[in-house]
């Protein structure tokens, strides 16, 4: 009995041990060099990302390992890789020149471009009445309006 109850304390152990080292990789954020991350655009929730896609999130660039939805980058689903540090600092601003802003009633075809929210969005696939940001993800965030 003793020897289970020891036992079961070192698994319980472990375990919490594993729990305090899951922290990112602070050291490669460190020692890597910064990038551009013009014209990627920021990670966007409602948003289905492929396999070596590239998002700005927290001011640092991460690339898609696989297909995801509403998998933020560095979070414990692991989707994404940290790719390096964004420098200088990404602007987000969209040439919203001449865009119409989304109309409900109106049929958009793929790659279709209004504005919303005082951002561009895009359109990623045949869509109607969704509404950019919404849970249908057919619209891309381009960034806010120049
Ligand atoms: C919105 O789209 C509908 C359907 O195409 C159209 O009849 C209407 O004129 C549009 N409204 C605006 C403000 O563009």
């Amino acid at each position: 009995m003793k020897y289970i109850s020891v036992a079961l304390i070192f698994a319980a152990t472990l375990a919490s041990t594993s729990v305090v080292a899951f922290p990112v990789a602070e050291e490669s954020y460190e020692t890597k060099r910064d990038v551009s991350c013009d014209g990627i655009h920021s990670f966007q929730t409602n948003l289905a990302y492929t396999s070596g896609e590239e998002v700005v999130f927290n001011n640092q660039l991460w690339k898609a390992k696989q297909w995801n939805y509403n998998s933020q980058p560095g979070g414990v689903a692991g989707d994404w890789t940290f790719v390096d540090r964004c420098n200088p600092q990404p602007t987000d601003n969209a040439n919203c020149a001449g865009v119409n802003p989304w109309n409900k009633s109106a049929a958009y075809p793929r790659g279709s471009q209004v504005t919303f929210n005082n951002h561009l969005w895009v359109s990623v696939q045949w869509t109607s009445s969704n509404s950019p940001g919404d849970t249908s993800g057919t619209w891309k965030d381009m960034g806010a309006c120049k």
